[in-house]
């Protein structure tokens, strides 16, 4: 059973005993309600470090106006027992007072950049800042070793990638491959939301990227998941766009690429979605 921790006090006691005992140290960053796709990066976490750090906490610096910050579900006793039968080490849980000891508002703001403005951004004004500015904060806390995220949210590690090269911080990051249902439908704590019909809309999602995965060219692919997309009925469509994963934008030239990312978002009732994979071509 993992320890569950709150303050930073103790989260340094722990960390300077491994330290001192030569030990490796692996982070994975959540907002809790932990389900399959956290448990794989869970394991990902413990076999590439000695020690494992699990942070939960819901950072109201991420959430705009509306992006429903505060009816996200918080269930630390059901998350501590969902790890009960992992390696982790440590459930570090804290409040916001911790994270942000000078007040959300206050914290100082990291800036995703361009990438941090288009796609997700773009629906969601100020998210990455939001996600960069507790991220560096949790490796702030921690020092972790290595770092390890879901590739179900690519632009995040994306932009974290970024962060962690322009500062050179010495840590690396894992990505791990995105856990889905039996029916394909990536794993998200957003699907209980979903009433049985919206969730069979929901399902045109993951069938686009397999579709889009029998093409033989990223125009092909852009084309058979928008036509499907575009069809499903309860689907809205954000987006879905092939971008370059060495720079998480739209290519000049998408028809003769070997390589692409295909990323969708869309609305199915109430439950924004999101979904991608990388697609590979003419090899
Ligand atoms: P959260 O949504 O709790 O996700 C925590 C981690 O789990 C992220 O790296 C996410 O990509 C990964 N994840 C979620 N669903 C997954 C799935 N189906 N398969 C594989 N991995 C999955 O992402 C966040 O929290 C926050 O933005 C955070 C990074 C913690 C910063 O607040």
């Amino acid at each position: 059973m993992p320890a569950v921790i709150h303050s930073l006090e103790e989260l340094r006691g722990i960390l300077d005993t491994w330290r001192n005992a030569g030990e490796t140290v692996a982070l994975v960053p959540t907002m809790g309600s932990l389900h399959q796709g956290h448990k794989a990066l869970v394991q990902e976490a413990t076999s590439q470090a000695d020690r494992c750090v699990v942070s939960i906490f819901v950072n109201p610096l991420q959430f705009g106006a509306g992006e429903g910050f505060d009816e996200y579900p918080r269930s630390l006793v059901a998350d501590e027992a969902f790890l009960a039968d992992t390696l982790v080490d440590v459930v570090f849980a804290p409040s916001a007072e911790v994270m942000y000891p000078e007040g959300p508002g206050a914290a100082p703001t990291l800036s995703a950049g361009e990438v941090g403005d288009s796609f997700e951004g773009s629906s969601r004004p100020g998210h990455f800042d939001g996600v960069l500015t507790v991220v560096k904060r949790l490796f702030d806390y921690v020092h972790p070793d290595v770092a390890v995220f879901g590739c179900k949210d690519a632009q995040q590690v994306f932009v974290v990638r970024e962060m962690v090269n322009q500062r050179a911080l010495p840590i690396h990051i894992v990505e791990v491959d995105t856990v889905r249902d039996a029916d394909g439908l990536a794993l998200s704590s957003r699907n209980t939301h979903l009433s049985e019909a919206e969730r069979v809309h929901a399902r045109e999602i993951p069938r686009a990227l397999d579709e889009a995965e029998k093409t033989p060219s990223a125009s092909e692919a852009l084309r058979v998941a928008r036509s499907i997309l575009d069809a499903a009925p309860g689907l809205v469509v954000d987006y879905v766009e092939m971008v370059d994963p060495e720079t998480f934008r739209p290519p000049a030239d998408t028809a003769g690429i070997r390589e692409g990312r295909l990323i969708i978002a869309a609305t199915a009732g109430t439950v924004r979605l999101i979904d991608n994979r990388l697609l590979r071509f003419g090899q």
